[in-house]
């Protein structure tokens, strides 16, 4: 019966990782500015020395005319060699501090940015099919590759630039303040109009700084799918068409990328402080002229307005910079976000998956669409039952097996484990009862070991040799030069399609469910690999409740009971006798499946293929 488990706490249970890091960071913002709560003492380390390395930076530009007043007045006398000296400490010790914080400020940076990056794969791997069922594959990985790294810019050097250049702007106003009190003031004005026009200005650049993301995006999800398609590219001659659909992506990057590089360009905020430094330069050789200022000091003004308009130039890259960090912050904070529906139970519920199965008045649609694919289906499974799906193509017999994997929660109705809803069961303890040998088989660009123990890692070279053998696919695997230790290429190209077929399934019997589900749609093979195959799935049907999708004449005759399905409804329930009897569309289905001759089934099936 029901087992009432509180395993939140658990790390079997890792369900929490989206509740968690939502709360913690609560928005894109709090997320992209969580870098200082991360390495709280290098960031601090690396403000202060910054600071520092501004403070005497300044200084020694403001020493510039104080050395020259002493030359003019005092020629080479102590006091100059005195200044002079102190600069050359000052200028030592400025970029020892700019040196050893640049690079303290970049570990920490690049941590942030392997802290995020696994925070958006641990949330992203974290959801429900729904997710992915509407997110492309190459756009998740372009966000987790070039958007993270977009972030880290944002931080390191964008905002530790602009940390520095604002430093410089106070500082050197500071400086010119005790110079002279008018230009003081009028450059702190000017600054803080500047800086306001120069983010209302990158703002502008945000949006295209966003579909740039995106296409950037777009660019790296067509040419994953290109080279991932690349036999279907080839065999239908189509690779003008995909040239040109990659063609015309790029394109669209190249000319936003050419809006961004005309806005940064003609970046007009920036005429006020060249407008500003001409009528300082002017105001300030006429306090020379009427005695205020001595050479030395307009001298020493003039430099600190040019460090000061050099600073200013700069500012709009670095709030570009940031702007970017914080859109890409948005896009990626929006994916974690995604509010998933099929959700974890507060108090997960416990079943046995070795008794009857019910499917209670379910009705389905995916999450994408509106569109029933699922009307109303109720059936009950006995205990240990091998049961066959059968059904023409689209009729829902995958998303039955779907269902069962709680990849998907039913829209309406009820899926009973042993009389315990699904829904109330954690997704964990489902998937350690149940295992799915899927339609389209996905092999891992791995080892064929480490292939077929994917759900077992710690199982023994005996047992993966032993399902391998179940599976009739150690022969094959003992003829490699490599044998288990071979690596199959990208998606098992290298294997036939029969050869995946055993492999999963030896990577099925490994994990040894209480429920099997089998998705057997391919029904066009030779006699010998049919054969093959048939005794690799009897073995894994074995002692076990098995749900199989087949077009196999013998697996039907040998079902406990079939269900037909027909455009999301079933049909009619029964063995195969009983419905060859009485059920006009079985009998009809009948004459088309693809008979295998019994009398060469109980030849041997030995020989590798
Ligand atoms: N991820 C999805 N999002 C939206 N619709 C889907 C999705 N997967 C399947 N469908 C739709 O659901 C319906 C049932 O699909 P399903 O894969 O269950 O059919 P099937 O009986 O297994 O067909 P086949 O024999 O061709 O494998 C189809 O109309 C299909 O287009
Ligand atoms: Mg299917």
């Amino acid at each position: 019966m029901a087992v009432v488990t509180d395993k939140k706490t658990t790390s079997v249970y890792n369900f929490d990782i989206q509740y968690e890091l939502l709360k913690k960071y609560k928005s894109a913002n709090g997320w992209f500015w969580s870098a200082f709560k991360r390495y709280p003492l290098m960031y601090l380390f690396g403000t202060i020395v910054f600071g520092v390395s501004t403070y005497l930076a300044t200084k020694t530009t403001a020493l510039i005319g104080e050395a020259l007043d002493y030359l003019l007045i005092e020629g080479f006398s102590t006091n100059f060699n005195k200044t002079i000296g102190l600069m050359i400490i000052y200028v030592a010790i400025s970029w020892a501090c700019l040196s050893s914080g640049a690079y303290v400020w970049s570990i920490a940076s690049f941590r942030v940015q392997r802290d995020m990056r696994q925070e958006f794969y641990d949330v992203i791997q974290d959801h429900s099919m729904a997710f992915f069922d509407v997110n492309d594959s190459g756009v998740i990985l372009s966000m987790g590759m070039n958007e993270i790294n977009q972030i880290r810019m944002a931080m390191h050097p964008g905002f530790r630039m602009l940390m520095t250049s604002i430093f410089s702007i106070v500082i050197t106003t500071v400086f010119l303040w005790q110079y002279d009190l008018i230009i003081g003031v009028a450059v702190a004005v000017s600054f803080v109009v500047y800086l306001i026009i120069a983010w209302i200005y990158a703002s502008k650049v945000g949006p295209i700084r966003r579909k740039l993301a995106k296409d950037l995006a777009d660019l790296s999800a067509t040419s994953q799918e290109m080279f991932r398609g690349i036999d279907v590219v080839r065999s239908f001659d189509n690779h003008d068409k995909e040239i040109n659909k990659f063609g015309h992506i790029s394109n669209e990057y190249a000319l936003d990328m050419k809006k961004e590089g005309y806005l940064s360009a003609f970046y007009w905020p920036a005429l006020i402080t060249i407008v500003f430094t001409a009528a300082s330069f002017g105001y300030g050789i006429w306090l020379v002229i009427e005695g205020s200022f001595s050479i030395g000091v307009f001298i020493s003004v003039l430099a600190l307005l040019m460090a000061l308009s050099r600073q200013n130039f700069m500012i709009p890259m670095r709030l570009i910079m940031l702007q970017a960090g914080l859109q890409n912050s948005k896009r990626l904070w929006d994916s974690m976000a995604f509010k998933d529906p099929l959700t974890q139970p507060e108090k997960p519920v416990e079943s046995e998956w070795n008794k009857k199965i019910s499917f209670n008045n379910i009705s389905f649609a995916y999450p994408s669409t509106d569109k029933k694919v699922l009307d109303n289906i109720s059936f009950q499974i006995p205990a240990g039952s091998r049961v066959a799906l059968i059904g023409g193509p689209g009729s829902g017999k995958s998303t039955i097996l779907k269902l069962l994997l709680r990849l998907y929660d039913p829209t309406e109705g009820d899926i009973l484990i042993n009389g315990v809803s699904m829904s109330s069961m954690h997704t964990s303890h489902v998937r350690s009862n149940v295992t799915m040998v899927e339609q389209d088989i996905f092999l891992f660009s791995d080892t064929l070991k480490a292939n077929i123990s994917f759900a077992k890692p710690d199982a023994t070279d005996e047992e993966i040799g032993k399902a391998a053998e179940r599976a009739q696919i150690s022969q094959f695997i003992e003829s490699l030069p490599n044998q288990y230790d071979t690596v199959i290429g990208e998606r098992g190209v290298t294997l036939s399609g029969g050869q995946r077929q055993r492999v999963a399934i030896a990577r099925a019997l490994l994990s040894n469910p209480k429920l099997l589900l089998l998705d057997d749609s391919t029904s066009a093979v030779d006699i010998k690999t049919e054969l093959r195959l048939r005794k690799a799935m009897d073995e894994l049907m074995k002692d076990r409740t098995s749900i199989v999708v087949t077009q196999r004449l013998t697996t039907l005759v040998a079902a406990d009971m079939i269900i037909l399905m027909k455009k999301g409804r079933i049909v009619d329930i029964g063995s195969h006798t009983e419905l060859l009897e009485r059920c006009q569309d079985y009998q009809f289905m009948c004459q088309y499946l693809p008979i295998t001759n019994e009398s060469v089934a109980s030849n041997d099936v030995g020989g590798r293929n």
